[in-house]
């Protein structure tokens, strides 16, 4: 296993460059069983997810080939029930993924519940409800969903919560059911608007992805197309917190400012300077940060997934920050391991009261999931001392080459294997 080891007290400055989008990637991945003939997808990120992915496509029978430029073929017929079994799902959620397109173009599909998960319960109801909506019979029995349907019909269908990959299972499934379907209360994150996107190049007709409500008009097949991944709009925002706390002056290349309204306007806040230039976006900071306040939404509003990143700008603020977790029961496993390394951090159910100004000390640490992992790459670069980070293969999952990016910026960030 390898652990990071990190130097603190180094100012980053310069460039970083921002890899394609995981959470983009893997619906667009999943997306290409539906599609007759050949997917290319360009600007893939290499992360451990993305080759999860590209496993269980192999398993459902595709041809997968490349990296960085990956093809997908998927077979013209399913196995005679394709399946994505625990050994895959158990390590990567977003398996979940492939039920929609699997049952909309094969009419069958078997899918092992994922569990609890690291950061809460994450059941997957409303993908499942939908699909029962969409006229599928959806059984449970070991453990694993099974869902038939030998045509699904278009239906009205009002999520309970926006969720992120059940709309995108849903509409995936959609694209290729028989009439229209309205999926109201969706979810708005940029990567739903660009799965709608490449599956209308593929000949699906969507509208109003990126708003709350989309709708889907089934047509009777999809065809391969080539697609850019866009950059990722959570690494970027890692970047930014990383440059501003460092009191840094960092272009993180690629980075959408049009993505990241929410996460550059509470930078802001707190006193770092963010402006947008024709390559990506600028942080520069001087250090003596505001506290800031922040409750995590779905998209637009402040994503979850740079909650744990920010604690650690809290507690280099000075003053006293308020976090408040709002999607995920338990998403505070980052806290701690800042404890740890000498923040003052109360956690009171979902919120987190962060005395910020104590300066942080280096520790040994250990990773927990992914975006708590950031979180102590990011309090490492400030920590006085050299800071340990174990279980990195979570930070693998999501960031490609973390260590080699900070490290051309400024930051003395290496790999050891343990
Ligand atoms: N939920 C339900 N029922 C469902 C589906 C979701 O109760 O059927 C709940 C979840 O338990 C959670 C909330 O709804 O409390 C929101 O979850 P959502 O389904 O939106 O999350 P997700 O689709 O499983 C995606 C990202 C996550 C990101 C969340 C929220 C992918 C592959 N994953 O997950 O990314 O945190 O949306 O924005 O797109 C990460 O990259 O580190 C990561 C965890």
């Amino acid at each position: 296993m390898d652990k990071l080891v990190i130097e603190g007290g180094h100012r980053l400055e310069g460039e970083v460059s921002v890899s394609g989008a995981k959470n983009a990637a893997l619906p667009l991945l999943a997306a290409s069983l539906l599609a007759e003939g050949t997917s290319t997808f360009y600007n893939v990120p290499v992360l451990d997810d993305v080759l999860i992915m590209g496993k269980l496509l192999r398993h459902l029978g595709c041809e997968v080939e490349g990296r960085r430029r990956l093809r997908v073929e998927a077979p013209q017929r399913g196995r005679e029930t394709p399946s994505a079994p625990y050994e895959l799902v158990k390590t990567m959620r977003a398996s979940v993924l492939v039920l929609g397109p699997l049952v909309a173009r094969y009419g069958r599909a078997r899918v092992s519940l994922p569990g609890g998960c690291a950061i809460g319960a994450r059941p997957i109801d409303q993908h499942l409800e939908g699909l029962r909506a969409m006229g599928a019979e959806v059984t449970l029995d070991h453990g694993y969903v099974d869902v038939r349907a030998p045509r699904l019909r278009g239906a009205h269908i009002v999520l309970d919560i926006p969720t992120v990959t059940g709309c995108e299972n849903l509409m995936m499934a959609a694209t290729l059911a028989e009439g229209r379907t309205v999926i109201e209360n969706a979810a708005r994150e940029p990567e739903i608007e660009e799965l709608a996107s490449a599956l209308c190049a593929m000949g699906a007709r969507i509208r109003g992805a990126g708003t709350p409500i989309i709708e889907v008009e089934g047509v009777s097949r999809l065809e391969g197309i080539e697609h850019t991944i866009v950059a990722d709009r959570v690494e970027a925002g890692t970047f930014l917190v990383a440059g501003a706390l460092t009191g840094g002056d960092v272009l993180v290349r690629g980075a959408v400012l049009g993505h990241l309204d929410a996460v550059v306007a509470k930078l802001r806040g707190a006193g770092a300077e963010v402006t947008p230039e024709a390559e990506g976006l600028r942080v520069r900071a001087r250090g003596g940060f505001s506290p800031v306040d922040i409750t995590t939404q779905p998209y637009p509003g402040f994503p979850t997934d740079m909650q744990a990143q920010f604690m650690v700008l809290a507690a280099a603020a000075r003053g006293q920050s308020m976090i408040k977790e709002a999607i995920f029961e338990n998403r505070f496993m980052h806290v701690p391991e800042l404890l740890r390394m000498g923040a003052d951090i109360q956690i009171d159910g979902r919120v987190a009261a962060v005395r910020g100004g104590r300066p942080l000390s280096a520790a040994q640490v250990m990773a927990t999931d992914l975006r708590a992992s950031a979180c102590l790459v990011l309090a490492g670069l400030i920590a006085d001392g050299t800071t340990e980070i174990r279980r990195v293969y979570h930070l693998d999952r999501g960031y490609e080459g973390i260590e080699d990016k900070l490290r051309r910026a400024g930051g003395r960030v290496r790999r050891e294997r343990e």
